[in-house]
């Protein structure tokens, strides 16, 4: 089995069921990643590890060098990319779900959302009728039901720039465009991921509810956020073990 990358988000910033073999400071020609990558074994299988914040979570979702990132988990040797972000929920899933997003909606701007730009670069159009890759999608979602941890399959993801939360209107105007979660740093990750070809696929991780949803209809309670992450991630552990496992 190949080697397997995994972007960690908020909550997730390493992984304590992964042996790990090595460290590398990677440079890329778009520069630096947000860390150092940590090889290592989980459950007998390969995987390199990176947190797309920082170790010690110091990078906005507007600063991650997105590029940067993909770019050194391929050349690292990943195929395939498990991606874990912190989500808003706008339809019902209670804090704490798991969801396997299929669709996307960008909202974030000026970012570098490309590998084909500047000058002698050729224009380069990628499909993304789907933006997540099948393959990964159905090997997460193999992997939840394997280990029994409940996911959700399915849900249409939009992308904010941030770093702020939204207002309660910018959430109902992303449910009337069809959003059902909402998370800072899901684009342009998914399309770099395209561009270069990486099976890529993400656990999105409902943290909190949305704006003006559930209990955040007055303000979003940002002070349960982060024991909902810890327990939450504790399940996505366990999937990606399972993700890991030899077939
Ligand atoms: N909005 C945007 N990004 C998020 C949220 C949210 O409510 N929760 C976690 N990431």
């Amino acid at each position: 089995m190949s080697l397997l990358g995994i972007i960690g988000g908020s909550g997730l910033s390493k992984l304590g069921n992964m042996e790990v073999t090595r460290r590398k400071v990677a440079r890329t020609p778009y520069g630096e990643p947000s860390g150092a990558l940590t090889f290592g074994r989980i459950n007998g299988g390969e995987v390199v590890f990176l947190a797309r914040h920082g170790y010690g979570h110091t990078i906005a979702p507007h600063e991650v060098n997105y590029r940067a990132n993909l770019w050194a988990l391929k050349d690292a040797g990943a195929l395939e990319v498990v991606s874990v972000a912190s989500v808003g929920s706008i339809a019902d899933h209670a804090p704490g779900t798991l969801v396997v997003p299929h669709q996307v909606i960008d909202y974030t701007w000026g970012r570098y959302a490309t590998y084909y730009e500047g000058k002698g670069t050729p224009v380069h159009h990628i499909d993304f009728t789907e933006p997540y890759s099948r393959l990964m999608r159905t090997r997460i979602l193999e992997a939840a039901a394997s280990c029994g941890e409940p996911v959700v399959d399915g849900g249409v993801y939009a992308a904010t720039q941030g770093p702020r939360l939204e207002t309660a209107a910018e959430i109902e105007r992303l449910a009337r465009d069809g959003a059902d979660l909402v998370g800072m740093t899901g684009m342009p990750e998914a399309a770099l991921a395209r561009e270069i070809s990486l099976e890529y696929a993400a656990i999105a991780v409902v943290a909190n509810y949305a704006a003006g949803r559930g209990d955040s209809r007055r303000a979003i309670p940002l002070d349960k956020i982060e024991a909902v992450l810890e327990e939450a991630m504790v399940r996505v552990r366990r999937i990606i073990e399972a993700c890991c496992a030899k077939k």
